[in-house]
């Protein structure tokens, strides 16, 4: 769907999610932190999410583009996180997933029960 040089695509940016599932969820932390709240919150502030100590270490804000940093390659980053995870190298899939992780913030389940 999105042509190159297209505008951020959340639809596609949600499928591509389906790989960040395995660990992650919106509403509920798993085996890494909840995303709902992600952007504007210091990295490794989850109450009760128990980070790697580089990542509570790290001083981030979540934002756009931290987010495309770090979804790049997390241990380039973050060396030491517990975020095992090789990253998601293609830049336009990259803009889709956080344009699906802004949007969802404003959406059920982010909006329920917060
Ligand atoms: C293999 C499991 C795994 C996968 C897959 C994974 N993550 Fe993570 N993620 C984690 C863990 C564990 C942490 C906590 C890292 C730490 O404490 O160092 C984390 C942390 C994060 C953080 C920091 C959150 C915060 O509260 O500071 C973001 C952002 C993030 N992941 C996004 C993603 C996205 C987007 C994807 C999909 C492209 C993804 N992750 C895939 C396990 C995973």
């Amino acid at each position: 769907m999105a042509a190159w040089g297209a505008a951020p695509d959340a639809v596609r940016g949600e499928q591509i999610y389906a790989r960040c599932l395995a660990c992650h969820a919106l509403a509920t932390d798993r085996v890494g932190p909840r995303h709902c709240g992600l952007f504007g919150r210091l990295a490794g502030s989850v109450p009760g999410f128990s980070y790697s100590q580089a990542m509570k270490n790290s001083k981030i804000v979540w934002n756009d583009k931290t987010l495309d940093r770090f979804l790049a390659k997390p241990l380039a980053m973050v060396p030491g996180s517990a975020m095992t995870y090789d990253g998601v190298p293609d830049p336009m899939e990259r803009a889709d997933l956080i344009a699906y992780l802004r949007q969802a913030n404003g959406k059920p389940p982010c909006t329920n029960g917060h």
